[in-house]
């Protein structure tokens, strides 16, 4: 018996202590504010503290806390699932609620291998995954394996099970010589170059971001990027996952990141914003076809997890997409997206170091570089990105640090994106207070 202790994210940090949070703002014990501009790690979408969210919650929890999915059906998850299908693209009609975004990738991958036994027998050779390099897609065993953050998973490199990975559309850091729409095609036609190597009856799916978040930095495609991709998995009989963990429910501007360019995964995995950080959850969209093939088959999705669909979660969807629809929120984020974007821009040009701005809606990334011309990173002695962070701290402004290893180098990345409900006026006080922040962090990495 002792005094308990946290096991904080890093013994090397000295966070401040959080005690209130409002709006878009985060509290400290001096009272003093700070913009939450990456909406916790791209949670917080409605922001802090609202209300009826809350009532909704509070109503939930004295009504019916807890009844397992094994036994009982509720209320609240035959809301959400009805207001999921008015935004899920296609016939992405199924929902299957989890806990956090891990969960909802590894039931992705589930899903997806349960889809060929059923369809073909339990001998279907289907198993293979292929993802890409400078993606993320959560921290349990199978998200690491599929995750191309290798700085991330190095540690746990014995315990994973290997998986192809392809390059991401990293415009900024393309080999030279190519124009973007070579190296873009060169990207998706690795797809049908690593299927053919692995073998179509081999491969289970396809897995990636539509915009990679913080392991590449809001990577966006080109506009024939996800189109081709879906076309190399119809003709090879693979399934196609979007890893929307970070992009769901209106990040980008789109209730999805795939509908960018209208094109319909097979599976949809997301969280974060999909309770808006008011509970912890997520979940997978899954196409009538793969459920009809389980209906049709063994019955039942061979899975589970003991808060899989609880009615707090549940009720906390229902209750955030009511009032993502109400307060046109997507909207929102589409037409102020740009305002933030090119504000971005703007601070990106007077600052000697911040060679790349890069994003849609309200999800950008600015990549921090010591030479702009040359593109050549800092090198982690520097601490490029976590300077950034502490002056962004000091200026009352909260950001997200990414970045990924490409090419022999490691990226600093730090990510803006504001809860979704943030109004043009808070966007201009976050580009002010960025804009201080960096030129700050260029006096302080200069010292
Ligand atoms: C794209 C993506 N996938 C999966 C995950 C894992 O989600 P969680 O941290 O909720 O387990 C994340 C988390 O940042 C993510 O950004």
């Amino acid at each position: 018996m002792g005094r308990g202790k946290n096991i904080p994210r890093s013994f090397l940090a000295d966070n401040p202590l959080a005690v209130k949070a409002e709006g878009i703002y985060i509290y400290d014990e001096a009272g003093k504010d700070y913009i939450d501009g990456c909406s916790g790690a791209l949670v917080s979408n409605l922001g802090h503290g609202v209300k009826e969210i809350i009532d909704d919650l509070c109503r939930q929890m004295q009504t019916l806390e807890f009844a397992h999915p094994s036994r009982w059906n509720h209320q609240a998850s035959e809301e959400a699932v009805e207001l999921i299908g008015e935004l899920t693209p296609g016939d992405l009609n199924y929902c299957w609620f989890v806990s956090g975004g891990s969960e909802a990738v590894e039931s992705a991958i589930k899903m997806a291998r349960q889809y060929f036994v059923e369809r073909d027998g339990s001998e279907s050779t289907k198993h293979k995954l292929i993802s890409r390099f400078c993606s993320y897609h959560g921290a349990t065993l199978g998200g690491m394996s599929v995750g191309g953050s290798t700085n991330r998973v190095q540690t746990y490199q014995p315990l994973l099970t290997p998986s192809a990975k392809l390059p991401a559309t990293y415009f900024y850091r393309k080999p030279d010589g190519l124009t973007d729409e070579e190296f873009g095609a060169g990207c998706a036609d690795a797809l049908e170059t690593e299927i053919l190597n692995l073998g179509p009856e081999n491969v289970l799916a396809f897995l990636a971001e539509p915009i990679v978040g913080s392991a590449g930095g809001a990577i966006v495609p080109d506009d024939n990027y996800w189109p081709r991709i879906r076309q190399i998995c119809d003709k090879y009989d693979v399934l196609l996952i979007a890893d929307e963990v970070m992009t769901g429910f209106g990040r980008t501007g789109k209730a999805f990141g795939v509908d960018h360019w209208e094109v319909i995964p097979d599976i949809i995995a997301s969280a974060k914003g999909m309770a808006a950080g008011y509970i912890p959850t997520g979940g997978i969209f899954v196409k009538e076809k793969i459920i009809e093939a389980i209906k049709q088959g063994s019955g039942g999705f061979i899975h589970g997890h003991t808060y899989n669909a609880n009615p707090l979660s549940c009720r906390a969807v229902a209750s955030v997409l009511n009032y993502i629809n109400k307060n046109k929120i997507i909207e929102n984020v589409y037409d102020n997206g740009k305002v933030l974007g090119r504000g971005l821009e703007a601070i990106a040009k007077e600052s000697p170091y911040i060679g790349d701005v890069r994003g849609k809606g309200y999800m950008w990334a600015m990549e921090i570089v010591a030479d702009k011309d040359s593109k050549q990173p800092f090198g982690a002695g520097k601490k490029a990105t976590a300077k950034a962070m502490a002056a962004c701290l000091d200026n009352g402004m909260i950001v997200y640090p990414g970045g990924c290893r490409i090419n022999g180098v490691d990226t600093n990345i730090v990510l803006i994106a504001p809860p979704l409900v943030t109004t043009e006026d808070e966007v201009m006080k976050l580009l002010d207070r960025l804009d201080a922040s960096f030129k700050q962090f260029g006096r302080d990495i200069a010292a």
